[in-house]
């Protein structure tokens, strides 16, 4: 089967889908003939829709989304770029919520936003494991402390530069460093082997913060819930995570109950030219 279908009827032979192809999938033999998929390259397209973007018509479908029509949209419909850097100035680790849920299905439309998000090929390889009321999460936290606790017995050098002790005498003394009682996390994960499966899942869980910030909710990276998933299988078990699959993104969500009423400062990144290339450096925090 073809992986792209053109409308005759509705294609205007502009080969504007032609020209847009990273993969060269399209092709036209004469001027103002309808394009066609090139014989050779039917196993080239990588599904990411560019040909149905820039096509006027809405002549183009991709067989793989049986038969979905893309969804216009109007310049006004953008935020303005001085909206965009407020969203992405004003974002904060958000670690204390309110006792209010989100529900998976409000986690839900967070996840296929972030599915927006750059992939390398396309490949889209990320999954997500979301926990949906602060019960689950502590019982994420019951596991990830057990396998702390083991690291620190094991005297793992992991345990002392990364603290593990003292994180698991928080745990017993009811303080949750680990989920910070959020009513909610979502983990991120991908197969092993890919194009770029860390890459994309560190950038759809970003998208995914960016998209839960303008909607109100507040996130935290949950590093904890990362860590113990490279190493602990017991970890990845309780949250569903396959085999020769591995978690590179999680998040607490909720609702925050800390109000920010200013943008904390950044070093600014200074240019400095170097054989006419502008290298781009902020002063590091050192800790
Ligand atoms: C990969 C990664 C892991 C993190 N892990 C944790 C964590 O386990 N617990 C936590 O409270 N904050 C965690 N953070 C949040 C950082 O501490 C936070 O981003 C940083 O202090 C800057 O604050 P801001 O996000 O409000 O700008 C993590 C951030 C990143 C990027």
């Amino acid at each position: 089967m073809l992986p792209v279908i053109i409308d005759a009827k509705l294609c205007k032979a502009d080969e504007l889908c032609v020209n847009e192809c990273p993969l060269s999938v399209l092709t036209v033999e004469e001027k103002g003939q309808i394009p066609t998929v090139h014989p050779k390259k039917t196993n080239y397209c990588i599904n990411c829709g560019h040909c149905m973007a820039v096509c006027p018509t809405g002549a183009i479908t991709l067989t793989a989304f049986e038969g979905q029509k893309a969804v216009p949209f109007s310049k006004e419909e953008l935020p303005d770029a001085a909206s965009v850097e407020t969203l992405i100035k004003t974002r904060r680790s958000v670690r204390k919520f309110k006792k209010k849920n989100i529900s998976s299905v409000e986690i839900g439309e967070l996840i296929h936003t972030a599915a927006y998000s750059p992939s390398g090929h396309n490949a889209q390889p990320v999954s997500w494991t979301v926990l949906d009321t602060a019960e689950k999460v502590h019982e994420l936290g019951e596991v990830i402390v057990e396998w702390m606790e083991n690291m620190v017995k094991q005297k793992n050098p992991l345990a002392e530069k990364l603290f593990l002790a003292g994180i698991v005498n928080a745990w017993k003394k009811g303080n949750d460093v680990i989920c910070r009682q959020a009513p909610a996390v979502a983990v991120a994960w991908a197969p092993k082997q890919g194009i770029t499966p860390q890459a994309d899942t560190v950038i759809a869980t970003n998208t995914l913060e960016l998209a839960a910030h303008a909607q109100g909710y507040g996130t935290c990276w949950a590093g904890y819930v990362v860590l113990a998933a490279a190493y602990s299988q017991k970890v990845l078990d309780f949250l569903a995570i396959p085999a020769e699959h591995m978690a590179h993104g999680a998040l607490f969500l909720g609702y925050p109950a800390v109000k920010y009423r200013t943008i904390p400062p950044r070093h600014k990144a200074v240019a400095e030219e170097k054989d006419g290339k502008f290298v781009f450096r902020a002063k590091p925090n050192t800790h």
